[in-house]
């Protein structure tokens, strides 16, 4: 069987604890993980062995064809150099990004991070540490257990395109139920590319092998996945390489 070792912190308030003193976890802890990350990107983010080769900076950089700092930095600006309240991020990613979000947390901010895969999370921790201000839940996006409004802020950075169109609708209905009234969603992901940009078919390419679900998310705006009652207080987006990232900002 399978075993992760987790690095711990303290008590969570919401989720299960991924981080306790050393203390390694089945993956039989993982049987809440649906069905398309298992059958479509158990090679990126389920297996120890993925979280070895993907967790590398470089790496992470390259497959963003060189724009993970940019794009990194583009969320952190929108969420301020200092970070007050309470911060979501759903989902880990590989890289810095989370370590810079920890960062910049205020003296009484929290950021709390949801993932569906224990070896993620545990990932996760091993990066930032031991802190008391970062609170790690192993969660799904689409089934989030905190209560409505819990959140200030909410960030999803590449999570999107890769779930399948009904549970990237529950994502983003979860993370509007949990963001406050005045709080920011900050998503940043794929984006259809200009019809001039000739990565476009290099990365349709990419998608076909990789990517099942990219296409069908950038044939739309993230506003048109979001529950059809949903009118958000303003929306901005911007476009990044030939419009083939995007960062979109939702206000709640
Ligand atoms: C944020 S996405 C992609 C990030 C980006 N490609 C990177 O460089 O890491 C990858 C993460 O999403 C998590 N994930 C996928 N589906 C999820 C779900 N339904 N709920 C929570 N986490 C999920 C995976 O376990 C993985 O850790």
């Amino acid at each position: 069987m399978d075993q992760v070792e987790v690095m711990k912190k303290p008590s969570l308030a919401h989720g299960s604890d991924p981080a306790s003193p050393p203390q390694t976890y089945s993956t039989e802890s993982d049987s809440c993980i649906p069905p398309y990350l298992k059958n479509a990107y158990w090679w990126a983010y389920l297996h120890p062995r993925a979280v070895r080769f993907f967790e590398r900076q470089w790496l992470i950089n390259l497959i963003l064809w060189g724009n993970f700092n940019r794009l990194r930095d583009t969320a952190l600006d929108e969420l301020g150099s200092v970070i007050t309240g309470r911060l979501l991020q759903v989902a880990c990613v590989y890289g810095n990004l989370t370590e810079r979000l920890a960062v910049r947390l205020g003296p009484d901010a929290q950021l709390d991070v949801v993932d569906v895969a224990r070896v993620q999370l545990a990932n996760t921790r091993k990066k930032i540490g031991i802190q008391d201000n970062v609170v790690l839940h192993q969660q799904d996006s689409a089934r989030l257990r905190f209560p409505d409004a819990s959140f200030d802020n909410t960030l999803m950075f590449f999570l999107l395109h890769e779930q399948p169109e009904g549970v990237r609708r529950a994502t983003i209905a979860e993370a509007i139920r949990v963001t406050r009234k005045g709080g920011r969603i900050v998503f940043v992901d794929y984006h259809r590319p200009g019809h001039w940009n000739p990565m476009r078919y290099l990365m349709t390419g990419v998608f076909k092998l990789f990517e099942p679900y990219a296409e069908n998310f950038w044939s739309r705006d993230i506003l048109e996945w979001a529950p059809p009652g949903f009118t958000p207080t303003r929306v901005h987006k911007r476009t990044y390489f030939g419009r083939l990232y995007q960062k979109t900002i939702l206000c709640v």
